[in-house]
């Protein structure tokens, strides 16, 4: 999308092949996809468009961003990455990340996102503050994902669908559950429960019913439900743009 990516030499080429290799690896091993996918999107979605600050540059390794609240439980994913990231010391943790991020949904059977590399790690980690709410509506999620990260509407619900994947901790974040029954499937089932009825063992966040009573969320919910396909598009070129705020920008 009229991006210029920065060239990565032959060797880089080929240790991000291998190392998508042993990620797809470790994800099915440890039936973690959830948490990858959950890491990569926290990396990326610090970005502030003004400020051009924070974004998917390799600064979650950090302790000081895994302190932050919302991380709470991304210690466990830099744990489980390290043995992996020791076997290609050149490749960037901003890369390395977002790749994860990229294998998780594909693993689990969901759209295959393309992925770029080149981008470098930043020395220091966004301040606190930057992730959604769980608690907030509509307005909340326009600031967080519109204006702080510069994405659409569409890009908001396209990109909810990814808790298809994964659950609530209570330890971790006050909630407890996932949301759909296939958690480690990615599909476009997320759409379709949001849109049925209350299930005791499984659960939806204020900020996932706030898509269903905003006007421009609420159609495209009942389109990802009813087409997965559509979904599938969607959320690719979605993905695709999180994991790339703030790199290759002209
Ligand atoms: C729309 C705003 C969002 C809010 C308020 C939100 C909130 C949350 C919360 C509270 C959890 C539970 C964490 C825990 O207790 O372990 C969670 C988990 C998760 N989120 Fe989100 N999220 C949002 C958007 C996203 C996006 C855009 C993605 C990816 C595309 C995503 C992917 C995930 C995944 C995969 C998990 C499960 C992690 C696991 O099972 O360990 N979320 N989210």
């Amino acid at each position: 999308m009229g991006k210029s990516y920065p060239t990565v030499d032959d060797e880089y080429k080929k240790a991000i092949d291998k190392c998508k290799k042993k990620l797809r690896g470790l994800i099915a091993e440890k039936n973690c996809a959830p948490i990858m996918l959950r890491i990569a999107w926290h990396s990326a979605g610090t970005f502030d468009v003004k400020t051009k600050s924070g974004g998917p540059f390799g600064t979650m390794k950090h302790p000081e961003e895994l302190a932050h609240g919302a991380n709470n439980g991304l210690d466990i994913a830099v744990r489980l990455l390290e043995p992996i990231k020791e076997q290609f010391p050149t490749i960037s943790y901003a890369d390395f990340y977002q790749l994860a991020g990229v294998v998780a949904v594909e693993i689990t059977g969901g759209p295959e996102v393309p992925f770029h590399p080149g981008r470098e790690d930043k020395p220091h980690p966004p301040p606190e503050g930057r992730l959604p709410d769980a608690t907030k509506g509509s307005d909340h999620l326009r600031v967080v994902f519109g204006e702080q990260m510069g994405l659409t509407d569409q890009d908001i619900v396209a990109l909810s669908g990814g808790h298809t994947l994964g659950r609530c901790h209570k330890e971790r974040s006050g909630f407890e559950g996932p949301w759909t029954a296939n958690p480690l499937i990615f599909d476009n089932s997320y759409f379709k429960e949001l849109l049925g009825d209350e299930k005791d063992d499984l659960l939806k966040l204020p900020s996932d019913k706030a898509l269903l009573s905003d006007p421009i969320f609420r159609p495209l919910v009942e389109k990802y439900a009813a087409d997965e396909d559509a979904f599938f598009k969607d959320y690719a070129e979605a993905h695709l743009k999180l994991s790339e705020l703030g790199f290759a920008d002209a």
